[in-house]
């Protein structure tokens, strides 16, 4: 396993269209392997092939990324700390996914993405969503989806066309947002 590196705006690689997975082999589960060391040392909660340079219709998701870091919660009225359990992680791995019937209904998410950092926006997307997929051995999978689920499926769907979530705000707001970015590179 490897922490690849993470391709950002404006690196045109990002707005290539990744090509359909054929061969379910060795390569794909390393890539898949690296992609979630990478994805949660970011940390982030979705991460395309795409976005560390493979032009593949490969996806990982875990909407519960454990944080090992966690500072101890206070729960308790007399004050005591108790140690809560890290949150189970829940890694999932989308290979060529589908979406077959959006709902007419949308819901709205602050979205972010590793490729955009520091700059969140409003998205309105289908709420709910029924996705087809393929797992690491090719077996097909279908699951309706909705909530965060759905939005970040239908996120990490759009790196696969080369689409960034600021591609869907309306130009003035997506200059916005890349100007903001410019000026926290250059602080940093
Ligand atoms: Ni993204």
């Amino acid at each position: 396993m490897a922490i690849r590196e993470i391709l950002e705006v404006p690196d045109p690689v990002l707005k290539q269209v990744s090509a359909p997975v054929t061969r379910f082999d060795d390569e794909l589960k390393t890539l898949v392997d690296d992609m979630f060391e990478t994805m949660y040392d970011a940390p982030g909660i979705g991460l395309a092939a795409i976005q560390v340079g493979v032009p593949l219709r490969v996806l990982v998701i875990d909407l519960q990324p454990d944080d090992p870091d966690a500072e101890p919660v206070a729960c308790d009225h007399d004050g005591h700390h108790h140690h809560h359990q890290p949150t189970k992680r829940e890694p999932r791995v989308f290979i060529n996914p589908e979406i077959l019937d959006p709902s007419d209904d949308c819901s709205v998410y602050s979205e972010g993405c590793l490729s955009v950092p520091e700059i969140y926006a409003e998205v309105e997307r289908p709420a709910r969503i029924r996705a087809r997929w393929q797992d690491l051995e090719g077996t097909v999978h279908e699951e309706e989806m909705e909530g965060l689920m759905a939005t970040c499926l239908q996120h990490e769907m759009d790196h696969l066309e080369g689409i960034l979530f600021i591609d869907h705000l309306s130009r003035l707001k997506r200059q916005m947002a890349l100007k903001k970015l410019e000026k926290l590179r250059k602080a940093a």
